[in-house]
Parts: structure tokens; sequence; C-alpha cells
């Protein structure tokens, strides 16, 4: 009978259908609009009706068999196909993951930190101010009147089509910031005691001098404070920063329109190439009693200290860089040695 033929045409035809594609092209044979059943069954309405009646059950049971079939075949070879991607996507969990750098903080900021850590412990607060500073917090407030050399083109970056912006020159403008935040809170009118690090600018460059630096100021405002007490100040912090290291400190006059009397401060290196020479790593000096009268105190009741560490250089002595633009050029061979 031509029905069971079929039958066992689909069962053989779709058992060595080796993709599903191959199925679908296979089922359009007997299933299709001019599949084999689907001609027989329109054929019926040309029987009588006794015949047609016979045949059209043959026919349909013949449909429903291959329908199975075809079902089948797809089942099997969809999990033939699920069973090859397994066995070719198989993770081998014993294997070391791949690692990525964890990053670590830049050797800058790592000083920044410990700067802020041992001034903290000193009784420091910590403050910061905008890196884009008005004319009057940078130099006006600290006494460097319009004709003063430090204002020159050469010197300082400022910003076009702006009144006066400057990119901060130094910390400095943070003291004037401070102070006057202090008085405008009802802060203690004879103490205050604040650091404050961040990014200045100056027309700079060369191995102990960047165009960009950091560096952090520090203010002690009181009743008695002397140039003794920033001695004291200066050299605890120097001594817990160079932790356990030899450290040889002096104090060169100076001059600051902002500080009377002023000093540098030079630290010597103690070993390597270097050995025997000095850096200078900090300004300092006594509060001018103007300065202080801007920033709101009274200078017949309070005097000040003040300094302004380069922490860059600070990171050159305690990291043994003998270039201090190796810091900013972020070669990460350079970085990575001081994870
Ligand atoms: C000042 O900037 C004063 N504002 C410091 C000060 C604060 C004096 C408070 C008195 C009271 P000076 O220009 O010397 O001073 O800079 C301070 C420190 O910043 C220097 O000692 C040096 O360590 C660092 N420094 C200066 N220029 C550069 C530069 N281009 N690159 C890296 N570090 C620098
Ligand atoms: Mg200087």
């Amino acid at each position: 009978m031509e029905c069971e033929r079929w039958v066992e045409e689909a069962a053989r035809l779709f058992a060595s259908a080796r993709s599903l594609p191959e199925i679908e092209d296979l089922k359009a044979r007997f299933l299709g609009r001019h599949g084999v059943v689907t001609e027989a069954l329109r054929g019926l309405s040309e029987l009588p009706l006794e015949e047609r009646r016979a045949q059209g059950a043959r026919i349909n049971a013949a449909k429903r068999e291959i329908e199975e079939l075809l079902q089948g075949a797809r089942r099997r070879l969809q999990e033939e196909a699920l069973t090859k991607a397994l066995a070719a996507e198989v993770v081998d969990v014993t294997l070391p993951g791949r690692r990525r750098g964890g990053g670590a903080a830049h050797p800058v900021m790592e000083t920044i930190a410990r700067v802020e850590a041992i001034f903290r412990a000193l009784g420091f607060e910590v403050a910061d101010g905008p890196e884009i500073e008005d004319d009057w917090h940078n130099f006006t407030a600290l006494n460097t009147p319009a004709d003063h050399p430090a204002r020159s083109m050469h010197d300082t970056f400022y910003v076009a089509d702006s009144e006066g912006m400057v990119l901060r020159t130094h910390t400095s403008p943070v003291q004037i910031r401070a102070m006057r935040a202090h008085v405008a809170v009802g802060g203690n009118e004879t103490e205050l005691r604040v650091v404050a690090p961040g990014r200045v600018y100056r027309v700079d460059s060369d191995a102990t001098h960047s165009p960009m630096f950091h560096q952090v100021e520090g203010l002690w405002v009181g009743r008695e404070v002397s140039f003794a007490h920033l001695k004291g100040v200066v050299t605890a912090f120097l001594t817990a920063f160079f932790a356990g290291e030899e450290v040889r400190v002096r104090f060169r006059p100076s001059f600051f329109p902002f500080t009377e009397p002023s000093a540098e401060i030079d630290v010597q290196f103690t070993e390597g190439e270097s050995a025997g020479r000095w850096l200078e790593v900090a300004g300092c000096g006594m509060v001018h009693p103007q300065v202080l009268a801007n920033g709101g105190f009274d200078p017949a009741r309070v005097r000040g200290f003040a300094f302004g560490f380069g922490v860059d250089r600070l990171a050159m002595l305690r990291y043994r860089v003998s270039d201090l633009r190796l810091f900013f050029e972020n070669d990460v061979r350079f970085l990575t040695q001081f994870e």
C-alpha cells in the first residue's frame, strides 16, 4: 500500500538526516504544499464516497505517523546539538582565574594621605580650596601687590577671558579661605589649626619643578605661637614623615610677602648620587599681621605661623626619585614600583 511506503520512507530519511534544516526539507517532501500526502488528500475528492472515506482514513493515519516521526527526528537532532555544545564548551573549573591588575594609589596621593595623617595627629584639621582661584585670594590678600613679580605672565597661568582668575600658584590662598570660613561660623577667635593639600600650577619645568605640582599648606593661629613652635611642628612632622630615617633639616632665611620673618626649609639627601645635596621642601614663616586681618582675625590678639610644603619633593625624598616629572608621565612601569 502506498501510504505505508510513505511512512517507511519518511522513517528512513528522517533517521539519516544530520541537521535540523535537512529535516525541514524532508518534511516538505511529505507534508509540504506539494508533498505526497497533501497531494493525495487533495485527490480524494475525485473518488466515490465509500472509497473516499476508507482512503482518507488511511492517508490521515499515515500523515499522523509521519508527523510523529518528524517530531522524534527533531528532538533527536536537538539533543545531539546540545550534547555536542556541552562537550565543546566544557569549563575547567580547576584553572586559575585570569587576574587584572588591582590598581593602587599614586605615590603622590599616598604621600598626601601620609602628610594629612601626621598633621591630624598633631591636632590640625584638613581644609581645601579651589584650583582656579581669584586674584584676591591668590595674591592681594597675601600682601602680593599688582606689581609683584609672582604675578608676571611668565610665572602664572591666567584663565583667558576671566577677570583675574588664575590657576592657583600655591596653596596659601587656603589660609585666607580657612580663616574666613572659621570666623564666619563663629569659631574660636584665638585658635585655628589647618592643613590644606592640593594641586598648584606654575610656569616651571625641570627635574625638581613641574608645571602642575602639589603643596600642603599649614596654618596655626593662636595667642602665643612663635617661630619656635613653627620649628617644633615642622621638625616633628619631618621626623614622623621620614620615620626612622636619618634626616638633616635646615631653615634658611627667605622672603614671602605674607610672612615675616620667613624661611625656606631644606632637607638633605643622605644616599645615592644626590647624597649631600640639599633640596628645598617648603617655605614658611610667621603670618603677616595684615594677612591675619584679611582672614578676619584680630592681629592685636593673635599671631600665627604658616608653611607650604612641596608634596612631590617630599615624595622624591621618600621614594628616592631623582626627577619629579616621572611622577606625572603615567608610565605604569614606573608607578607600579610604589604599589
Ligand atoms: C610658596 O609657594 C609659599 N606659598 C610657601 C609658604 C607658605 C611660605 C606659607 C610661607 C608661609 P615656594 O614658591 O617656595 O613657596 O614653594 C613652596 C614649595 O613648593 C617649595 O619649597 C617646593 O618644595 C615646592 N615647589 C615650588 N615650585 C615647584 C614646582 N614647580 N614643582 C614642584 N615643587 C615645587
Ligand atoms: Mg621657594
